[in-house]
């Protein structure tokens, strides 16, 4: 269940352009994105809750991509952002969104943090108590709408790394100080209307989920009873996961709509807690398939295995070393290939761990061919670095076949960046 087309001159299609074109005008290794399938993950989404739940909204986790254009792109259909930084707050107001269209989650922020977050117009959602003490003192708390990050004691993920709801996990409240943390929130004067939770990322599994706005829900409703908090909005985070082996299927989101609204709105009646309006957070789902990475195989060794060496490394896609993260490759410029061996797809960077396959069954392949790391658009530039002083790379948006630069290739140049050589070293 991938997201690949092949044109009829067998090579890799992405959003109507040619891969081997686009790898020939702007060189590799290129991230290049499919606008429309943005657009459509983003609809597929949207449409399946708000059908059975209208008052629905989307907040993209816009850690998984940052690119300008992809966010404007979002802001454009109608999304909303889950900021998890300053810097992610401040980059989507300057893109148009604004208000309670942006809801920051951080995680152990400074008060400054807290109050340029505030000042920017955006929705707070308190990971602690500690961060409601202190935002209180540096704004008039007077009437804020906030939220709190709960603990739902669930969670999952693709690897432990991705897994943020149980024991071990330094998100949010605990249950059984739920209560008293809101009371404590309108005693000081703050207006507390929400409540999220978050239990990992990359999850195809529906039970968890299930799980999640149970319990989620039941502290919801303990909250509401208990503290009087009548909620606007219940966010349930993000994490549905995309297929990146050929044998996971895409998550039949429709169904996991239904299901999942159905236990939400039980738990709505259950506790008697109206119709607030329902938060999700997907970043992954939204910007995953709509990218690949474009690399150029530039060297072929059979040593003591048979290595295909390309033009990138973990310094761009850090998913495969940090994770050991599956991403299927393809050979953009002979798709219709047979694979036929096993290789290892070995990147640039001088670390054995920057590898972006092992053992993988592949076509022959030659050097000078194009291969397409695929799913590389959530998670890909975003946590890409200049290690090994390797420049970054650009990145390129296709729009009904045709080619926009959405970000220029970095210089050697960039990578002084910043740098102050101090006199006595000149
Ligand atoms: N909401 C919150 C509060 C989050 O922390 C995250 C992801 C999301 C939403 C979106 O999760 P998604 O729908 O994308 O699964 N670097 C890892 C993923 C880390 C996810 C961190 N939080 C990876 O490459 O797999």
């Amino acid at each position: 269940d991938l997201n690949i087309k092949i044109n009829d001159k067998g090579h890799l299609d992405i959003g109507g352009a040619d891969a081997v074109d686009i790898a020939d005008e702007f060189g590799t290794a290129l991230f290049v994105i499919d606008e429309n399938r943005i657009r459509d993950n983003y609809n597929r989404f949207y449409n399946a809750f708000s059908k059975y739940y209208p008052d629905f909204r989307v907040y993209y986790a816009c850690k998984a991509n940052t690119n300008l254009a992809v966010l404007k792109i979002l802001e454009e259909e109608g999304c909303c952002i889950d900021a998890v930084s300053p810097g992610e707050v401040y980059t989507s107001k300057k893109l148009g969104f604004d208000g309670d269209r942006i809801l920051f989650t951080g995680n152990n922020v400074t008060t400054e943090e807290l109050k340029f977050v505030y000042e920017q117009g955006a929705v707070i959602n308190l990971d602690s108590v500690s961060a409601l003490k202190r935002l209180a003192e540096v704004i008039d708390p007077n009437g804020v709408k906030i939220s709190f990050r709960v603990n739902p004691m669930v969670g999952a993920g693709h690897h432990d790394h991705c897994i943020t709801g149980g024991v071990m996990s330094k998100f949010g409240i605990m249950e059984s100080e739920a209560v008293e943390v809101y009371k404590l929130a309108r005693e000081l004067g703050f207006n507390p209307v929400g409540m999220h939770s978050h239990i990992g990322s990359g999850i195809l599994d529906p039970e968890p989920f299930k799980l999640a706005i149970e319990s989620t829900m039941d502290i919801a409703g303990k909250v509401h009873q208990e503290a009087g908090i009548d909620f606007e909005f219940v966010d349930f985070g993000g994490g549905v996961g995309i297929p990146y082996t050929p044998e996971e299927s895409i998550v039949d989101i429709d169904k996991f709509a239904e299901e999942n609204i159905k236990l939400f709105k039980e738990k709505l009646e259950e506790y008697d807690m109206g119709n607030p309006t329902m938060y999700l957070e997907p970043g992954r789902y939204l910007v995953g398939d709509a990218s690949v990475l474009l690399v150029r195989v530039n060297s072929v060794k059979q040593s003591y295995r048979k290595f295909i060496g390309v033009d990138a490394g973990f310094n761009t896609l850090l998913r495969p070393a940090m994770y050991d993260s599956y991403h299927h490759i393809v050979v953009a410029n002979r798709m219709n290939d047979e694979a036929v061996e096993k290789v290892d797809i070995a990147g640039n960077v001088c670390e054995s761990g920057d590898l972006f396959a092992r053992d993988r069954m592949m076509p022959e392949v030659e050097e000078g061919d194009l291969l397409a790391i695929l799913n590389a658009g959530a998670y890909g530039f975003t946590m890409s670095s200049n290690y090994n002083s390797r420049p970054k790379e650009a990145e390129v948006l296709v729009k009904d076949g045709e080619c926009f630069v959405v970000r220029e290739r970095e210089t050697f140049d960039d990578l002084f960046n910043k740098q102050i050589i101090p006199d006595h070293l000149e």
